[in-house]
């Protein structure tokens, strides 16, 4: 191609902050790494790129690359997003990424988000309860589709953390279970293997670290990547608890 033909590519800076907390020698810092944009560039492509020519040590998770496993989670220009499905095209010149605060950091963009989710998915029993032992021999009982529907949708969470990572009372509240938590709550609910009571589901959520630690900022529902319609269900689970403090 000609040069005048050629397609001028942006030079971005990429500033990210560094941090190796099992280094006692290191010291929290942005660092700025130039980068020469290519075209359907997303975060994973650059971070890769400076991983493998300017700086090996840079730490960040990807293993889908398909926005699907959940585990590149990131703060990008302070807003918690997936790096696999941003597309650099869509920030300025000079982008800024972070860890995903809340969550126990590893090192540089890393963090364990797995730790964090398993605790709470232990916390909140995210399995299914049954009265009786499971034959496996028997079909499972026909569910209707439009419900077999909604429990589909509510599964689609990725555990990415980015609804935590979003809301200020789970910086502020330690064992906050998160938009995600609750999400998983209302996926249960309207499961009608799960043969819980609203009085067992209470017991799980019906306290401050719970449904009513939420104080409404829906963070997480403008951040959530597969766009779950966490505010209705944050309500939903809301009004179910409520109720039953009531009685
Ligand atoms: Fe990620 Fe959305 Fe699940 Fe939160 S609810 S963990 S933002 S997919
Ligand atoms: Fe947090 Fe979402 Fe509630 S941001 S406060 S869980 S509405
Ligand atoms: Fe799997 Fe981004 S690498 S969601």
């Amino acid at each position: 191609m000609s040069e005048a033909g050629a397609t001028q590519h942006r030079q971005l800076k990429i500033s990210i902050l560094r941090y190796n907390p099992q280094d006692p020698n290191s010291e929290p810092h942005m660092q700025t790494f130039p980068l020469e944009e290519a075209d359907g560039m997303t975060l994973f492509i650059a971070l890769n790129e400076i991983r493998e020519k300017q700086d090996a040590s840079l730490q960040f998770d990807f293993v889908c690359r398909a926005g699907i496993c959940g585990s590149c989670g990131m703060l990008i220009n302070g807003r918690p997003g997936l790096a696999c499905r941003t597309l650099t095209m869509h920030l300025g010149e000079e982008i800024t990424l972070a860890p995903l605060p809340v969550f126990e950091l590893i090192g540089d963009l890393s963090v364990n988000t797995g730790k964090w989710m398993r605790a709470m998915s232990e916390r909140l029993e995210t399995w299914i309860h049954t009265n009786e032992a499971v034959d496996l021999r028997k079909m499972e009982e026909r569910m209707e589709p439009q419900l077999a529907e909604e429990i589909y949708e509510l599964d689609r969470c990725i555990e990415c953390g980015c609804c935590v990572a979003a809301c200020g009372t789970a910086r502020m509240r330690e064992d906050f279970v998160g938009a995600v938590g609750i999400n998983k709550i209302a996926r249960f609910k309207i499961d009608p293997r799960d043969k819980r009571t609203d009085e067992d589901f209470y017991e799980l959520v019906g306290d401050d670290d719970g449904v009513f630690g939420c104080m409404s900022l829906l963070g997480c529902h403008d951040v959530c990547p597969k766009e779950l319609p966490l505010q209705t269900q944050i309500a939903f689970v809301r009004r179910k608890m409520v109720r039953m403090g009531m009685k």
